[in-house]
């Protein structure tokens, strides 16, 4: 399969071929998604929650980012990947979001970073990274970083004012340099009435149709437990089967069934006399 490029995605967009990214965490993922033949993956700061076991977002640290990365980076050939830059990595000055950025390049190896937000400043640090030259995915309406800023984690655009603060914000990170833009949590009709403004790719997740979708893998494949957000659609029973894997392992190392004689090795009788001695 031909590398996903920035320019196969613009091509994507202009064609109306929807775009899929789905988030991975770690290598086996990672080859998941290649397999599938997405689009795009996405080393989400979800994994915070989704394989970090953190509570929020903004636990994780860049060097826990990294690892994720670096793995995922391994088991992707095709699809083009997106690393998110963690709370604390790009708010304290410009320089400081373009030496995460950095990292993220060149001991990952992401083909783009994605960060949140589209406020002045955030404004900044996106032309700040896109003028070094390395490919931004702007990520505007629900942004899970500054959740508790935003009222807590509920959709936004609902509201004259959020819906306008949205479409502002969306139009401003493509004007700042953005070369794709992630939508989270945001109605359709809002969405839809922004999208002719929009020349790059507009992937969503729980805003409509857009030009693309992610979704985070272990949602989509039921292994997240308990309640996920509204936009989640399940395809799979995963996490289910796996407890039942894990399970039946267990049952069969109590009943004796496991391990059978196939699942050993065989000596000579010489070497069992060498070892009764
Ligand atoms: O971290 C993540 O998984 C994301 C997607 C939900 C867009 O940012
Ligand atoms: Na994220």
């Amino acid at each position: 399969r031909p590398q996903v490029t920035l320019r196969r995605l613009e091509e994507m967009k202009a064609g109306h071929e929807p775009i899929v990214m789905v988030t991975a965490y770690d290598y086996p993922t990672a080859r998941v998604a290649e397999r599938a033949e997405v689009d795009m993956v996405l080393v989400g700061d979800s994994g915070a929650q989704v394989v970090l076991g953190y509570g929020s977002t903004v636990a994780v640290s860049v060097d826990e980012m990294l690892v994720l990365a670096r793995a995922v980076r391994r088991g992707v050939r095709s699809a083009f990947v997106v690393c998110d830059l963690p709370f604390g990595s790009t708010e304290v000055s410009d320089e400081q979001a373009v030496e995460t950025a950095v990292r993220f390049v060149r001991e990952a190896g992401a083909d783009a970073v994605k960060l949140e937000g589209g406020g002045e400043t955030r404004l900044s640090r996106i032309r700040a990274i896109a003028g070094a030259g390395i490919a931004v995915v702007a990520h505007v309406g629900l942004t899970p970083q500054t959740a508790v800023a935003l009222g807590g984690m509920r959709a936004q655009g609902r509201t004259a004012d959020s819906a306008a603060r949205f479409a502002r914000e969306a139009v401003a990170v493509q004007e700042a340099g953005a070369s794709l833009l992630v939508v989270e949590a945001v109605p359709a009709e809002v969405v839809d009435v922004v999208l002719p403004a929009l020349d790059i790719p507009v992937i969503g997740i729980g805003a409509g149709r857009a030009d693309g979708q992610v979704l985070v893998m272990h949602d989509l494949l039921g292994i997240t437990e308990g309640k996920t957000a509204a936009f989640v659609k399940r395809f799979a029973a995963v996490g289910d089967e796996m407890v039942g894997g894990v399970a039946a392992y267990a049952a069969e190392v109590r009943s004796g069934v496991f391990p059978g004689a196939e699942h050993g090795y065989s000596a000579n009788e010489a070497a069992v006399a060498a070892a009764r001695e």
